[in-house]
């Protein structure tokens, strides 16, 4: 069967959803919260160089000419107003650095500014810059960044892990419920060809038989062919018989699968010359009808090829419990055992088929002149153990 995929298919579409989730959440709060501050700051740092320009306006219009030069006055009155400590750039009205004694100004990539105009007489006379390192400002951004990238990993694990692990249990239900299905659809065809070959061909041959009897009651043929015809038209018989059987067991829908399965060690044994144990425990689970169906066809199997194959004289069938809510299935036999390279045909195929289809396991052994063994582990009721 052509895996489903679905798991696969989700976790294609999700995983870049629920990345692009995690780096929102990973980088807006601490994006936020940098902006905020920045314009926080910002604007304190407007409000500083405003009151820096405030001192500066009366001290130019004190000393209009001289303010540039011997700013210690200046730098005095600052500190007086509580400035003394703000980084401060002043421009003149010429665009010249006013040397002032003030706070030192941080590297320009990391500085923030918030600037001032004085003007006196309705002119320009200087511009006033009052700068702040932004360095503590992006240090508490990026451990807010840390923070949110652990949960936004979190977060994401779950959105992700969730979903795809309930989609994985959905997919194996599905497949299985799936592959259950082909195999009743598949039983149900046998039924019905072996019915057809019963109804169709075995009564037609049935027909031919009993107009050879009256045929030759009335002496109609020559003598000896109405026998070699009758014993053709037996052979046919048996033939439609043995594979109406073949398709759909009879002996498993009347007799149950242990005693099935013991008439028919008992019966293949006999005619192949095959000495067959047969050891079914009496305390089996309930057994789903396609688990029961797949015991039985892998004992025909197995005791098929010992005899084909391996030329067995002895062979031994097992049914028991197998922990809870299966059922150990065990054939083996005394025969030459699997050469190497092993044949290729359907039946070991179809053997690991059948438990695939219901979820077991198959485990064929051919230890060194031990003949062949043939392992089989099914849940006797497929559909619960899965789920
Ligand atoms: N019990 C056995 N003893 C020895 N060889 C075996 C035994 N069972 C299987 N083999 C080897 O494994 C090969 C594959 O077996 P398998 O049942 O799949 O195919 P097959 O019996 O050859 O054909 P088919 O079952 O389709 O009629 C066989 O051809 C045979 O060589
Ligand atoms: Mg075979």
């Amino acid at each position: 069967m052509t895996p489903l995929k679905l798991t696969s298919w989700l976790r294609s579409r999700l995983f870049p959803l629920v990345l692009s989730t995690a780096v929102v959440v990973a980088v807006s709060a601490p994006c936020a919260f940098y902006l905020r501050q920045r314009l926080d700051r910002v604007e304190a740092l407007r409000a500083d160089a405003s009151r820096v320009a405030d001192v500066l306006r009366a001290e130019i219009e004190a000393r209009p000419r001289l303010w540039r030069y011997g700013t210690g006055k200046l730098s005095e009155r600052l500190s007086e107003e509580g400035l003394g400590r703000v980084s401060v750039r002043v421009l003149d009205g010429d665009g010249f650095a006013v040397p002032l004694e003030a706070g030192p100004l941080p590297p320009n990539a990391w500085a923030l500014w918030g600037r001032a105009e004085v003007s006196t007489a309705g002119r320009p006379a200087a511009t006033v810059w009052a700068a702040a390192d932004q360095r503590p400002l992006l240090g508490t951004a990026f451990h807010l960044f840390l923070a949110f990238a652990l949960l936004a990993a979190l977060l994401g694990t779950v959105l992700y892990v969730m979903p795809v692990r309930a989609m994985a249990g959905a997919e194996r239900r599905i497949e299985l419920l799936l592959s259950r299905l082909a195999l009743a659809l598949q039983q149900e065809e046998r039924r019905r060809i072996a019915r057809e070959l019963h109804d169709g061909v075995g009564q037609a041959i049935t027909a031919a038989r009993l107009e050879l009897l009256a045929a030759s009651a009335r002496a109609a043929l020559p003598p000896g062919s109405a026998e070699t015809i009758g014993r053709r038209l037996d052979e046919a018989l048996d033939e439609v018989r043995r594979s109406t059987a073949m398709l759909a067991p009879p002996a498993l829908a009347e007799l149950g699968l242990a005693r099935a399965l013991e008439r028919h060690c008992t019966s293949f044994g006999g005619s192949a010359g095959l000495n067959v144990q047969c050891d079914v425990e009496a305390e089996l689970p309930m057994m789903d009808a396609d688990v029961e169906g797949a015991c039985y066809r892998i004992v025909q199997e197995a005791l098929s090829n010992a005899v084909r194959h391996g030329h067995a004289t002895c062979a031994s069938v097992s049914l028991k419990r197998a922990g809870t809510g299966a059922v150990a299935l065990d054939i083996s036999d005394d025969g030459s055992g699997l050469k190497d390279p092993v044949g290729r045909g359907q039946g070991l195929e179809g053997i690991r088929e059948r438990a695939k289809l219901l979820g077991g396991e198959v485990l064929i052994e051919s230890p060194p002149g031990a003949g062949v063994r043939v392992r089989v582990t099914l849940p006797a009721q497929p559909g619960e153990v899965r789920a």
